[in-house]
C-alpha cells in the first residue's frame, strides 16, 4: 500500500521568535512510519518540527503551520490508498503575526486573539472515495464518546484514542495505551511500547484494506 502518515505538532507563529504549539514529540507517528515501511508499504511522512531521526526508507515532508501541513497531504493524498492522521495539529493560531518581536513595554497584561486553523480531516473528507482514513484523539476525559463522535464527523475508518492522563499513555513517552474505534467495534489495547501500537494499528488498516 501506500500510506500517507502525519506525525508530530504543528508550530503556528505569534512572531519571528514566538509560537503556539503542544507537547507532541511526534513518537507515535514515527513508530507508525517505520512499521510500514518495514512491512513494504510504502511511506511518506508529513512531519511538524520534532527531534527525532527520519525512520529508514520513508519519504519525510518537513512543515511547520497547520496551513502548510493541510497543504502538504493535500499533495500527497491522490496517490495514496491510506493515510494516519497522527499529528496533534493545533486548533487555534494567532490573528496576527508580528514582523518584529513583540515588545513588552510596561504592559502587565496581554490579550491574544486566535482563530481556527483548517481542521485537515474536515477539509479533505471530500476527496476520500475508497481510501481509508485513520484518525487519532487524545483526550483528557469523555474518551469513548470523544472517539466515537470524532469517527463519524471526520468521516474515519478507524480512530485511535488514548486518554493523554493515564499513566505511560500520551505525550513524550515511549509506551501507549490505546482503544480502536471503528463503526461497530472497539479493541482495548493494554500499555505497550509505540511500536507494538503501531504494529496493531497497521494489522487493523491492512485487514480493512483486504475486506
Ligand atoms: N485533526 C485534523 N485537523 C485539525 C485538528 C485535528 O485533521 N485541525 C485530526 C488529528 O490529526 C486527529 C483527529 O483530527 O487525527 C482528532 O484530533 P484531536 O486533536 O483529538 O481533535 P479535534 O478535532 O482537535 O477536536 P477537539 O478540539 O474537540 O478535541
Amino acid at each position: 500500500m501506500k500510506i500517507l502518515i502525519t506525525a508530530g505538532p504543528t508550530r503556528e507563529p505569534l512572531d519571528p521568535v514566538r509560537y503556539l504549539s503542544n507537547r507532541s514529540s511526534g513518537k507515535m507517528g514515527y513508530a507508525l512510519a517505520a512499521a510500514a515501511a518495514a512491512r513494504g508499504h510504502s511511506v511518506t511522512l508529513v512531519s511538524g518540527p520534532v527531534a527525532l531521526p527520519p525512520p529508514k526508507d520513508v519519504q519525510v515532508v518537513r512543515v511547520v503551520t497547520a496551513v502548510d501541513m493541510l497543504a502538504a497531504v493535500k499533495l500527497h493524498l491522490a496517490t495514496c490508498d491510506a493515510l494516519i492522521m497522527a499529528a496533534a495539529v493545533a486548533d487555534w493560531r494567532p490573528v496576527r503575526v508580528a514582523k518584529r518581536k513583540m515588545k513588552k513595554g510596561s504592559e502587565q497584561r496581554m490579550l491574544l486573539e486566535l482563530k481556527r486553523t483548517p481542521d485537515i480531516l474536515k477539509t479533505i473528507a471530500p476527496l476520500k472515495g475508497k481510501k481509508l482514513f485513520i484518525g487519532f484523539a487524545a483526550e483528557t476525559h469523555n474518551v469513548r464518546a470523544e472517539a466515537k463522535r470524532k469517527l463519524r464527523e471526520k468521516r474515519l475508518d478507524l480512530i485511535v484514542a488514548n486518554d493523554v492522563t493515564a499513566p505511560g499513555a500520551g505525550f513524550e513517552v515511549e509506551t501507549n495505551r490505546v482503544t480502536i474505534f471503528d463503526a461497530h467495534s472497539e479493541e482495548q489495547l493494554p500499555l505497550m511500547p509505540k511500536r507494538e501500537v503501531a504494529e496493531h494499528i497497521l494489522d487493523r488498516l491492512e485487514a480493512k484494506c483486504e475486506a
